[in-house]
């Protein structure tokens, strides 16, 4: 989906005002390729977006604020603090000082998260709340970058964050930073399933046994199929460090997937079902399983002609 029909209808709690979805990110398939001099590891992923994930809402206010909502808002901090502050904050002062060295006035601004998303959960959260900030704040006080001033801005936030600025199906190479757009990906109904276990995304990149492996390479019209040849190689790690990952996969899988498998560094896995009323039929039975868990049916995007 172009990043123009990103704008969700409603705001948080119904608020009026300038709007961003921040999408869940799923990683359909995940290919660790090689790692950089800088310990940063080299991927191929393939790369699509749902169509549901958090909120953002950017209101003229007299001083900056800042406030959470939303299931999950007891999980994120709420102040900027460099390495482990919030990604929304974060992308909103490291914005303000590149624009103000450009000469660019910048007005206070009342940003609300509405985090619906769970945390350290493998399908970008934090990334698509700073991707959707810039998006926002951008259009809030109307200025724009180039695209490389764009993704540097969004590499210094995460290696996830371009991705998430693009928000459309992708392969993505580099540590996530080159990025093409897939242009027969299918729009497909997902069931995501998190069991509120959250995983440290370098912890499972160090516990990684890295194989080289082959690349992705050329895919199929038939991308069930084709998907099922390929893997995330993040999955064994994660599976060893948190195993409710194999219980959530395997009720997933019971459920009637097609496909089931983990997206990022963990823990959520998604499942491929044939339509969005058996993917939320599967919801239904998975919350009466685990009440305390996060399933979520979702449509992700695609870009089938
Ligand atoms: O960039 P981000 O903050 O999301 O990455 C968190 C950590 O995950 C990095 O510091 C690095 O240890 C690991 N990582 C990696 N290769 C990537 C992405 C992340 O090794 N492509």
């Amino acid at each position: 989906m172009p990043i123009d029909n990103m704008f969700p209808e409603n705001g948080p709690a119904g608020e009026a005002g300038l709007f961003e979805l921040a999408p869940a990110k799923i990683n359909l398939a995940l290919h660790v390729t090689g790692q950089r001099a800088d310990g940063y590891h080299l991927l191929e992923s393939i790369v699509t977006f749902a169509d549901r994930g958090d909120v953002l809402s950017f209101a003229a206010a007299e001083a900056d604020d800042f406030i959470v909502s939303g299931r999950f808002a007891h999980f994120v901090p709420a102040d900027a603090a460099e390495g482990d502050g919030n990604l929304v904050l974060q992308a909103r002062d490291l914005l303000r000082r590149t624009l103000a060295d450009r000469g660019i006035a910048t007005t206070p601004v009342a940003i609300h998260l509405e985090k619906n998303l769970p945390v350290a959960a493998g399908i970008g959260g934090g990334s698509a709340d700073a991707a959707a900030t810039l998006r926002g704040l951008l259009r809030f006080w109307d200025a724009n970058l180039l695209e490389p001033e764009l993704i540097a801005l969004c590499l210094f936030l995460g290696a996830d964050v371009p991705m998430c600025l693009k928000g459309e199906a992708l392969m993505a190479r580099g540590i996530g930073e080159e990025l093409a757009t897939l242009p027969t990906l299918p729009s497909l109904p997902l069931v995501l399933g998190n069991p509120l276990i959250g995983v440290s995304t370098p912890d499972i990149f160090r516990r990684l046994l890295r194989k080289d492996n082959p690349s992705i390479g050329a895919r199929d019209d038939d991308w069930v199929p084709f998907l099922k040849t390929l893997r995330n190689d993040l999955e064994p790690p994660a599976r060893s460090l948190v195993r409710e990952i194999d219980q959530i996969s395997n009720m997933i899988g019971a459920e009637g997937a097609m496909l089931t498998r983990m997206s990022g560094s963990g823990a959520t896995c998604f499942g491929i079902f044939p339509s969005l009323e058996t993917a939320q039929k599967a919801v239904d039975s998975l919350n009466e399983q685990k009440p305390d868990w996060y399933f979520q049916a979702v449509q992700t995007i695609g870009t089938e002609p």
